[in-house]
């Protein structure tokens, strides 16, 4: 405690400690501030049970817990410096009892920081694929990459963000923004995770920007507190916890608690979040462990449901709750819980004898080899690379490129960086895939360790950044969801080697802004980027520097095709309307394939098949739902930033839809080089259906995901696509559903198939209970309405090619 603090700073320093005895906010003198979000005391844990297919592993936990003294299973609670392994925290062991702890390590798109290991697409590129299959097979091999090296949890995916703040820093590491889209390729990430290793959902729950998620007065030791994300009941259900609620079904096997406080109580002590909705409510059977560094108080955080407390603890080490077991102060079965939910994960998901053996504690000491690579994984790579590329502009035929004579190329972000040197702490411990790109927003670089951090904790709006890579091609984003490829192929190795087999003649100023153009080209390619990390949010939503650049060259070349590397959405109305610029796409992404995988489809090997996982509006204030950055001053938000969430579901397309705003790129859109027909809608509520409320709680019956009800399949929606083109290409197609009293338009299916020319598939979409339910917040339960709830399908949720109706009575 810091002893300058006086009048309403000590106060509120008196208020904090006060609540932190329950894990909940409850002082009174701040009543007014926090009558939007105070959030309810759900004191009483819910004590695992080994539900479905856990039933082995929680009878084999139970014995080896019932072996341990209440030491030993608080000891596997929480990090321990580890001398042996550089894992992102190690738990605990038991050595008496032969567990040797467990290894957790960043992150969710490859093994970070580590040599011998790929660089996957990113999340928002495997949102951009629309693919569950792939989505499951890129997990998978990523997941066989965490076990090589010893790692028993990947700390991915990420369901949250969940896409509300535009410019949000995490975005990227995260499917999109509807909840339907990344809870379903979530829980598809999570199987094949689950595979090899524990999956680590994050991040639970409302952590939806950078600015202030974990105030950095804090972290200092004073009494400044994280945003508090203020969300009601109902969009909580129907936008922020469905994507967890999809996981928890896909049986993960561990859920990360968040830096921001949720209705002022912080996500790991959140006892309504962990103990009401997490394990009682959806019955989570794995363990909550802590963002690094996010416990912020003891026996209260048990209490409140988390389980591990990560990197370390200064809460539960010497025993604390071995202690407060027998003063009374904890009951024992939570301790028993805590530990039998970790040791359960791990008999079912990741029991590795020697955790974290490939993961040195330097990469600049001797070290063994250990490759986590399988060159089975190659097509995986490539494939899910291909497929988040999403094609928002082609005329004149412009693409596929056909053997030109003559291309020129403009723009960083075709090479790489002149660093790859997989060893993160060389770049700051953070900057990896940004490529040592930490420039300040006027262009400056930042040099040094206290400036990273400025730069990282900083409140100041000015501080946002940096925006743009301009050290080399933007393959991955930055902090913790970086990779450490195993080679970068940039965009110009790619076309270097296409221009071989074409004889093409290949010209390039990758350093100009403002390039000279040999009228002979067939074609300009002009390379971009937008980047992001973990810890900052986005300064802006276009790089004008970058605009120029591609103004500059499509002022020369009437024949200019323009690739963004895009971790997060990017505007382009500065130049999209320009009829030299004859194709866009968004690169998103890809990780180490990326220029083998941009040659495949701007070539036409494959057609694209990408879609926009999010809205790409027309300029910045479209977005409605802003960052919270600035803490307005000499108020109590000062020390306690809010954020009310007060458009409750109306994010993204739901709300450009509510607000009559027109996208430039709408939800969904994306060109192929074929054309797609829908024929033959049929919707209909199975005539078997029960159609009656599920209640969450007491009474229903609960299985991993929720009231087992709730997925029930309920109707059906069926058609068939026709690729009426010349090429062979895939479709996504989408179905939206119109649920009474809600957004007219909610995502609820999609459909991804390559289809031959000329050839018809059939699609069958099918509806769970709990895709036509509303959450009534009365009830505190899912239900149906009696009412008509039309049906589109299309390719994009502004492009709907069939009309239907659901008739629920
Ligand atoms: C948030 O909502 C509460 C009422 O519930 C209100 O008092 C407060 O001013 C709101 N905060 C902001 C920043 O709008
Ligand atoms: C937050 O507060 C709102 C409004 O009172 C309430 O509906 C919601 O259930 C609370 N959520 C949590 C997690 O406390
Ligand atoms: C606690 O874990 C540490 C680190 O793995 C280990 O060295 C120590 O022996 C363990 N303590 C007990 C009581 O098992
Ligand atoms: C644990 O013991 C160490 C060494 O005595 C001490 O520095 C630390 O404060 C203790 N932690 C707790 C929670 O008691
Ligand atoms: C019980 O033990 C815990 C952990 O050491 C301690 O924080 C707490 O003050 C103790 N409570 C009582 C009533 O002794
Ligand atoms: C750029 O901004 C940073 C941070 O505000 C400042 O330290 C630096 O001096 C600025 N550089 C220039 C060239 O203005
Ligand atoms: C690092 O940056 C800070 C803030 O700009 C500056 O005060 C300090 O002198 C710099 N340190 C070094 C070693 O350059
Ligand atoms: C990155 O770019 C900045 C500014 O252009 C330059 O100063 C810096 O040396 C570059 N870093 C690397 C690793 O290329
Ligand atoms: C398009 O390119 C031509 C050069 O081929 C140039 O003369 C013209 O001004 C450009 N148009 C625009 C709108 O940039
Ligand atoms: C709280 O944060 C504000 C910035 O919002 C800062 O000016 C102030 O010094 C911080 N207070 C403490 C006690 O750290
Ligand atoms: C798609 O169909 C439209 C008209 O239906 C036609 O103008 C266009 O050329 C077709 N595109 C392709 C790539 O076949
Ligand atoms: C959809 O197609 C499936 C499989 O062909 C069929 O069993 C089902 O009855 C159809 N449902 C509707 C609503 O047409």
């Amino acid at each position: 405690m810091k002893s300058s603090i006086v009048g309403l700073a000590a106060v509120l320093q008196l208020a904090v400690h006060a609540s932190a005895q329950d894990g909940q906010s409850s002082p009174s003198d701040l009543e007014n501030y926090w009558s939007y979000g105070h959030s309810e005391s759900v004191p009483d844990t819910p004590v695992a049970k080994g539900l479905g297919d856990w039933a082995d592993a929680y009878n084999k936990a139970r014995k080896l817990v019932s072996q341990m003294t209440d030491e030993e299973k608080n000891n596997i609670t929480y990090g321990h410096a580890s001398t042996t392994t550089g894992c992102s925290g190690v738990t605990g062991s038991v050595p008496r009892l032969d567990f040797p702890g467990i290894c957790f390590q960043d992150a969710g798109n490859g093994v970070r920081g580590v040599d011998m290991v790929n660089s996957y697409p990113a999340g928002i590129h495997t949102g951009a694929s629309w693919n569950r299959d792939l989505a499951h097979s890129r997990a998978e091999h990523m997941g066989a990459e965490f076990r090589r090296k010893g790692a028993n949890v990947a700390l991915g995916p990420v369901v949250g963000p969940a896409g509300r703040i535009a410019s949000g820093g995490r975005n990227w590491e995260g499917f999109g923004s509807d909840p339907y889209l990344s809870g379903a390729l979530a829980a598809e990430s999570v199987r094949g995770l689950q595979q090899n290793v524990i999956a680590c959902v994050k991040h639970l729950i409302g952590n939806e920007q950078e600015t202030n998620r974990n105030s950095p007065y804090l972290l200092e030791g004073s009494h400044n507190q994280s945003i508090s994300s203020n969300i009601d009941d109902k969009t909580i259900h129907e936008l922020y916890l469905w994507g967890f609620q999809d996981v928890v079904r896909a049986g993960a096997g561990s859920v990360m608690c968040s830096y921001n406080r949720i209705n002022n109580s912080y996500g790991c002590q959140n006892s309504k979040v962990m103990n009401g909705l997490l394990k009682g409510e959806l019955g989570f059977q794995g363990f909550v462990v802590s963002d690094w560094t996010g416990q912020h108080t003891g026996i209260a955080s048990a209490n409140a449901g988390m389980d591990v407390a990560m990197p370390d603890s200064q809460y539960w080490e010497n025993n604390t709750l071995a202690i407060a077991t027998k003063n009374g102060s904890m009951p024992d079965f939570r301790l028993d819980d805590m530990a039998t939910r970790i040791i359960a994960s791990w008999y079912k998901y990741a029991e590795i004898p020697n955790p974290g053996h490939g993961i040195p504690v330097s990469l600049l000491e001797p070290h063994d080899l250990v490759d986590a690579r399988d060159p089975k994984s190659k097509n995986v790579i490539l494939q899910s690379a291909v497929e988040g590329h999403v094609l928002v502009k082609n005329t004149a035929g412009a693409l596929p490129l056909q053997k030109p004579k003559f291309l020129s190329l403009f723009g960083y972000d075709a090479i790489p960086s002149a660093l790859n040197t997989a060893d993160d702490s060389s770049l700051g411990g953070w900057s990896m895939g940004l490529q040592n790109a930490l420039t300040y927003p006027n262009g400056s670089a930042v040099n040094n360790e206290t400036e990273k951090y400025m730069f990282l904790s900083s409140t100041d709006p000015s501080f946002r950044g940096p925006g743009v890579a301009f050290n080399g091609t933007l393959f991955a984003g930055g902090g913790s969801g970086a990779s450490t490829p195993a080679y970068i192929d940039a965009p110009l190795h790619a076309f270097q080697r296409q221009a071989y087999d074409d004889d093409t003649y290949l010209a390039w100023d990758l350093i100009s802004l403002e390039p000279h153009v040999n009228p002979a080209s067939d074609a300009c390619l002009v390379f971009i980027n937008e980047a992001s990390s973990e810890g900052w949010d986005r300064p802006y939503l276009a790089d004008p520097s970058s605009d120029k650049l591609v103004r500059n060259v499509a002022a020369k070349c009437p024949n200019t095709i323009v690739v963004i590397h895009n971790a997060g959405l990017r505007l382009v109305d500065e130049w999209i309307e320009n009829p030299n610029i004859t194709a866009v796409l968004y690169a998103h992404v890809p990780g180490q394939d990326s220029g083998r995988a941009l040659v495949e489809v701007m070539y036409g090997k494959q057609s694209p098949s990408g879609r926009l996982p999010y809205t790409v509006a027309r300029k910045e204030s479209d977005y409605k739902e802003l960052l919270e950055p600035v803490i307005p001053s000499g108020t109590q938000n000062e020390y306690y930033p809010q954020d009310n969430f007060t458009e409750g579901v109306y994010i993204d397309y739901k709300a450009f839809i509510q607000n009559e705003i027109q996208p430039r790129f709408e939800f969904g859109y994306g060109l192929t080089y074929s054309n797609f027909s829908y024929l033959d809608l049929d919707a209909s509520v199975h005539s078997n259906a029960n159609l009656q409320y599920t209640a969450a709680g007491s009474g229903a019956k609960i299985v991993e995901g929720g009231s087992e009800a709730l997925w029930d399949i309920v109707a059906s929606v069926n058609c068939t696509i026709q690729n009426t083109g010349k090429v062979r290409a895939a479709e996504v197609a989408q179905l939206y559903v119109g649920i009474p009293g809600g957004p007219p338009k909610v995502l609820r299916g999609f459909e991804k198939r390559t289809i031959d020319s000329g050839k018809k598939e059939h699609i069958q979409f099918d509806l769970t209970r709990r895709d036509l339910s509303h959450w009534d917040v009365e009830k505190q339960a899912w239900g149906l309405q009696a009412g008509k709830y039309p049906i589109y399908v299309g390719k994009s949720v502004l492009d709907i090619q069939l009309h239907g109706m659901l008739d629920i009575s």
